[in-house]
């Protein structure tokens, strides 16, 4: 049975899934990273219909179409901020996670992707986040099996190899 949880490297902008994750801010209104990636790579058309969302708050997601992208849909999640730790970061990233799955059940996606969440300007620590991330998204596979496939897409090598030991060992 071939694993359904994969770590890729490279721009999630390029992937042609049923939808890509943002790691965006409470604004939705873009940003630099890979939020910004995603802006460009849509076109403006994903900022007009992000300013009828209202935003988002840390923990949660909501879901637009992809636009000019290759993948169909975008999951704009708010990672916390790193704050040392014990400002309740780590459930408000799996809180992230969970909520991305969920939008992903209720739309039948098969195929989702997920940047490193909050690990770039919002600073988490890489492998704390990592063992987040493979953690929840091995849950979520066992309780979707309309799920076919979810990938963790590392932006350079070094977070590719902590993402893959992080799945070896959720
Ligand atoms: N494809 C895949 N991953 C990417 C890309 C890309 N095109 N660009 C950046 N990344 C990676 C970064 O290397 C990092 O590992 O995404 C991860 C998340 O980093 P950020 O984009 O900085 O996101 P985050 O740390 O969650 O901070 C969010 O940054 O861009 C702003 O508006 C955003 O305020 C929000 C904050």
């Amino acid at each position: 049975m071939p694993d359904r949880l994969e770590v890729v490297t490279g721009d999630i902008t390029r992937l042609a899934v049923d939808a890509i994750v943002n790691a965006a801010n409470e604004s939705l209104l873009g940003g630099g990273g890979v939020d910004g990636a995603i802006h460009r790579a849509a076109g403006p058309e994903l900022l007009a219909y992000c300013r009828t969302l209202g935003g988002c708050p840390t923990g949660e997601a909501k879901i637009t179409p992809g636009f000019r992208l290759p993948a169909e849909h975008v999951i704009h999640t708010v990672g916390p901020v790193w704050r040392g730790g014990s400002q309740g970061e780590p459930g408000q990233l799996a809180s992230c996670y969970r909520a991305c799955f969920r939008l992903a059940k209720a739309h039948g996606l098969r195929s989702l992707a997920f940047p490193a969440i909050s690990c770039g300007v919002y600073g988490y620590p890489r492998e704390a986040a990592a063992r987040i991330a493979a953690g929840e998204c091995r849950s979520a596979l066992a309780g979707n099996p309309g799920l076919e496939r979810v990938l963790l897409v590392a932006f350079d090598e070094a977070m590719a190899e902590t993402l893959r030991t992080a799945t070896r060992s959720a």
